[in-house]
């Protein structure tokens, strides 16, 4: 039976979040650990034009016609037909993977964007570029949360670390020494559509406050941008540490977020934060390679769900 894969990789944010809404710069990097697979199996012998879904992470088995006209998976494949001028799907089964947790801050809606559409239109003998693929993810990611800044779509489309601001040209971001991150979960799924709108409410009676707020972290994600050419990752690490003080300030913050990024401080930490939207999900710590296991440790005695280890090397920067 034919079939066709597309994939893409989960996220972390370094910095910047919830700013970066609002014109700030941020930092993301990919989380190739984690990734979404979507494979479509030609089924030449099923009635012209049905399609079927599955997705057996949030228990999907669906025609495409039945699910609503807003659902995100019927969104994508709209949108990768109609920029291809292409009417219809031939008869198949469309197969979704994903070993990123939903609520994590890890992506995963925008990693299953990427990945639909780069299977629909290989499908078709067409495979997006992957500037399409980006400009598809990204008015999905409008679907889920009303305001997205773009950077969700961009890092995951291009699988490369970003440093960005929402309306300019992506950078790719500079950096000159190996990092190793360790993102633990807390068990609690986060909202990002929440955390953004409830950020937003807070931004309008508070608007001074809040702005102050997201210049300070751009603020930081400037500086951090410049260590990490210099390879400083020791003063990068308080940075992050000061972006979660401020992240705490928005209101995105949890005790449980708080005590594992302190958890990880005291195991040696060069610095951690919240990542994401908030509310929930994921902390990341940049920590020096030789404490990632003692760290790991801390963070499982602490109560973390799941720790993921990643090391994002210079070269994937370029
Ligand atoms: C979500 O990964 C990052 C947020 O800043 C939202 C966005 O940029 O769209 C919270």
């Amino acid at each position: 039976m034919p079939s066709i894969t597309g994939s893409a990789p989960g996220k972390i944010i370094l910095c910047g979040e919830h700013a970066v809404v609002y014109g700030q710069p941020a930092i993301a990097l990919p989380v190739n650990e984690i990734q979404v697979k979507c494979t479509i199996f030609a089924k030449p012998n099923w009635s012209p034009s049905r399609v079927n879904i599955k997705d057996q992470t949030i228990g999907l088995n669906s025609n495409l016609t039945s699910l609503r006209p807003d659902n995100p998976i019927r969104k994508t494949i709209e949108l990768a037909l109609s920029a291809l001028a292409i009417d219809h799907l031939p008869a198949c089964e469309i197969q979704i993977h994903s070993t990123i947790p939903i609520g994590g801050g890890l992506g995963s809606s925008a990693a299953v964007s990427v990945a639909v559409a780069r299977a629909v239109s290989a499908f078709l003998g067409h495979p997006f570029e992957n500037g399409i693929t980006n400009d598809i993810s990204f008015e999905i990611e409008k679907l889920h949360h009303r305001t997205p800044s773009g950077i969700d779509n961009s890092v995951i489309t291009y699988a490369k670390p970003v440093f960005y601001i929402s309306g300019a040209p992506i950078e790719w971001l500079d950096f000159s020494q190996p990092m190793t991150f360790l993102i633990a979960d807390s068990g609690k799924k986060g909202s990002t559509a929440k955390a953004v709108s409830q950020v937003r409410q807070s931004w309008q009676s508070s608007t001074s406050e809040y702005e102050s707020y997201f210049r300070e972290i751009g603020e930081i994600t400037l500086r951090i941008r410049n260590l990490l050419v210099d390879g400083d990752l020791p003063k990068v690490g308080i940075l992050l540490t000061q972006n979660h003080e401020i992240l705490k300030k928005l209101g995105v913050s949890l005790p449980v977020l708080n005590f594992l990024a302190e958890t990880t401080l005291k195991a040696g930490a060069y610095g951690a934060k919240l990542s994401g939207g908030g509310l929930g999900g994921n902390i990341l710590a940049l920590v020096p390679l030789e404490l990632a296991d003692s760290v790991s440790v801390a963070l499982r005695q602490a109560g973390a769900a799941r720790i993921i280890m990643t090391r994002i090397s210079p070269t994937q920067g370029r």
